[in-house]
């Protein structure tokens, strides 16, 4: 077996189990995100007195649930306490895995661009890692020092911070590898509020009541307020995770401007339904964040080529040296910069050219997806070129 074909297998398996593992966290976080927004304070006294604070009747699957949350902690622990860790632990390990095998091990192709840098694939690498472990300090920092003062004002400087990474990133990297590189960032921080904040704290609190001693509802409270952030930046975070799907979001030239619009319509969109399950139906949360994402849309839609004259147009044997120049290095069947034509795309002889017109006009003038991170420098003259083909009828 040769070794694309092994990547492919790595990355299949990879990307299904993080999808599988990634519902069950993101799945758990809704939910409990939810219970919590939704629990009711007991009107039985002896729950009262048990040190219930709040809880709910629900029926799913056929049985009744009663869940009922303490205000602390229960007065004797139960021996078997279920834990909510490994979801996000191995959503985080399946996630970096899949970034080493499709972006670390192909770094040339999928995460430099010579039009915006002239990186080494090692420089685009240590770009991308110190983004995931740059993006905890600094939210970690900011949490720590603002939590007690101003939750609105933290919110604000990180949602900056994740502009200027933004901004940043898509100066040094191709777009795509910038889009999942600040998801990747604010997925790592999620999955680090788990390690380091949330689990700990539980475990202190567990600690104290195993000493006999009422523990400090601190470290709950902490717990409490990092899992809030991280279901805030579940929609952003799955944006980015599908974003490499949608070129013409992430070869924008102001891409970091197309990122930063589409993760505040997403964080809108969230706190709309964390506000519906306490009974408010504040509706300009999601018609905001609609408005955003149709005016990002209508900003980004292609603009069509007019042609004077049909016949001005030019010609299969004028547009077939620059979709040799620029694209046949991949879509060939002897390709030289791939292992393989990708996606069964071949485009090296004018009849391959000419069968797949639409697929190229597509790909290579409206979404500016192909050449792959522009690795052949296709000029913009080059794409007005082909376009005029196409508008003419691909003759
Ligand atoms: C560096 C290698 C490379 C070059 C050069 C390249 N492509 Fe691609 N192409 C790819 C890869 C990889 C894919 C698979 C899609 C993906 O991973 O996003 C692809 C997919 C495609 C597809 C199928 C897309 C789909 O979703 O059906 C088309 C069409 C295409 N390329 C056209 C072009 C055209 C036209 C050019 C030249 C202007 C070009 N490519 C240059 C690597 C390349």
């Amino acid at each position: 077996m040769d070794a694309a074909y092994l990547i492919e297998i790595a990355s299949l398996l990879l990307r299904w189990l993080h999808l599988i593992v990634g519902i069950a966290w993101i799945g758990s976080s809704f939910y409990f995100v939810w219970l919590d927004n939704t629990l009711k304070a007991p009107t039985d006294p002896d729950l009262k007195a048990k040190g219930v604070g709040g809880e709910l009747w629900a029926v799913h699957g056929g049985g009744f649930y009663n869940p009922q949350k303490y205000l602390v902690a229960p007065k004797h622990l139960p021996d078997d306490l279920h834990w909510f860790k490994w979801e996000s632990y191995s959503t985080w390990i399946t996630g970096f895995f899949l970034l080493g095998v499709l972006y670390y091990s192909q770094a040339a192709t999928y995460m430099v661009d010579p039009a915006k840098a002239a990186l080494t694939p090692g420089a685009a690498i240590g770009i991308g890692l110190l983004t995931l472990a740059g993006g905890w300090l600094v939210y970690d920092g900011l949490c720590r020092l603002l939590m007690k003062r101003s939750m609105l004002l933290f919110a604000g400087l990180y949602f900056l911070f994740v502009v200027a990474v933004a901004w940043g990133l898509n100066h040094l990297l191709s777009g795509r590898a910038a889009f999942l590189h600040v998801g990747a960032m604010i997925a790592t921080t999620m999955s680090a509020n788990v390690f380091f904040w949330i689990i700990p704290g539980q475990k202190t609190t567990v600690a104290a009541m195993q000493r006999g001693e009422t523990p400090d509802p601190i470290y709950g409270q902490r717990a409490k307020q990092r899992s809030v952030h991280n279901n805030y930046l579940t929609l952003p975070v799955l944006f980015c995770m599908i974003s490499n799907h949608y070129a013409f979001t992430y070869n924008h030239p102001q891409a970091w401007l197309v990122l930063t619009a589409i993760l505040l319509a997403a964080v809108l969109i969230r706190h709309f339904f964390n506000l519906r399950h306490k009974g408010h139906f504040a509706w300009p949360y999601p018609l905001a964040g609609g408005s955003i994402l149709l005016a990002v849309f209508v900003w980004l839609a292609p603009v069509p080529v007019k042609l004077a004259d049909a016949a001005s147009a030019p010609t299969l044997a004028q547009i077939q040296p620059v979709v040799a120049a620029r694209c046949a290095g991949c879509h060939s069947s002897t390709p030289t910069l791939m292992p393989a034509p990708p996606a069964g795309v071949l485009l090296d002889t004018p009849e391959n050219v000419r069968l797949n017109g639409p697929k190229i006009l597509t790909q290579a003038v409206q979404l500016k997806a192909m050449p792959l991170g522009n690795i052949t420098a296709m000029t913009d003259a080059e794409r007005q070129l082909l376009a005029a083909w196409a508008a003419g009828g691909y003759r």
